[in-house]
């Protein structure tokens, strides 16, 4: 997997701003500050494509990346379940993930980010359900595991899995984006996702 000809190919708050279906897209989704505009950046070896903040609800559009001259997308979504902004806006918010996820027939794969150093939130939980309701394969990252002791890792890792109803088909990858960990584990997935 080469992530040559990357680029930032549109932002969108509307269905009707979305990019043409002609292309496999690969969204990412996750709580608020979880790390999914890193992930891209870490992934794609590029410092600022896609920007990030230690303040949560940096990505308030919905952001699709071109992949080697457009032959895939990596979608950045909102993140949700911010308490910090209106009520108005985080539903805005929840309304353009449900809008894409519902209605996006090029979507191949959700992925779902969490983070390692806490239990799922019951948004996570409910991303989850949603996941499967809509028969994708449930795939997790679980982000900032920089942040985690060793003798912390597989206790986290094994909440998160049983919390959100994991099994032997889920993919379970520990992550992070500050010291690249999972990535190659990540793009090998990638490769697969995109040959099937
Ligand atoms: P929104 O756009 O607000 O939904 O957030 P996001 O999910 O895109 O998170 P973002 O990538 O902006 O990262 C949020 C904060 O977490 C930033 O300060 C990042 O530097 C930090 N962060 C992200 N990934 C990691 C990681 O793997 N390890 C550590 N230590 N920090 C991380
Ligand atoms: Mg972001």
């Amino acid at each position: 997997m080469d992530f040559v000809e990357v680029d930032l190919l549109k932002t969108a708050v509307s269905f009707e701003q979305y990019p043409d279906t002609l292309v496999p897209e690969i969204a990412l989704v996750g709580r608020s500050n979880v790390g999914k505009s890193s992930l891209i950046n870490c992934l794609t070896n590029r410092n600022k494509l896609a920007r990030t903040s230690s303040t949560p609800g940096k990505t308030a559009t919905i952001n699709f990346y071109q992949i080697q001259k457009d032959r895939y997308r990596i979608v950045d979504l909102p993140g949700y379940g911010y308490a910090k902004v209106s009520k108005a806006e985080q539903e805005k918010w929840s309304a353009m993930i449900d809008t894409y996820l519902s209605k996006r027939y090029n979507l191949v794969q959700v992925i779902q980010l969490v983070d390692a150093r806490h239990a799922p939130s019951k948004d996570d939980i409910t991303m989850a359900d949603w996941i499967r309701h809509y028969n994708f394969n449930t795939i997790v990252v679980a982000t900032k595991i920089d942040k985690l002791k060793k003798s912390q890792i597989d206790k986290n890792l094994t909440e998160i899995y049983n919390d959100l109803q994991m099994d032997n088909n889920s993919i379970l990858i520990p992550f992070s984006a500050e010291k690249r960990t999972g990535r190659n584990d990540l793009i090998a997935l990638f490769d697969e996702i995109l040959s099937n």
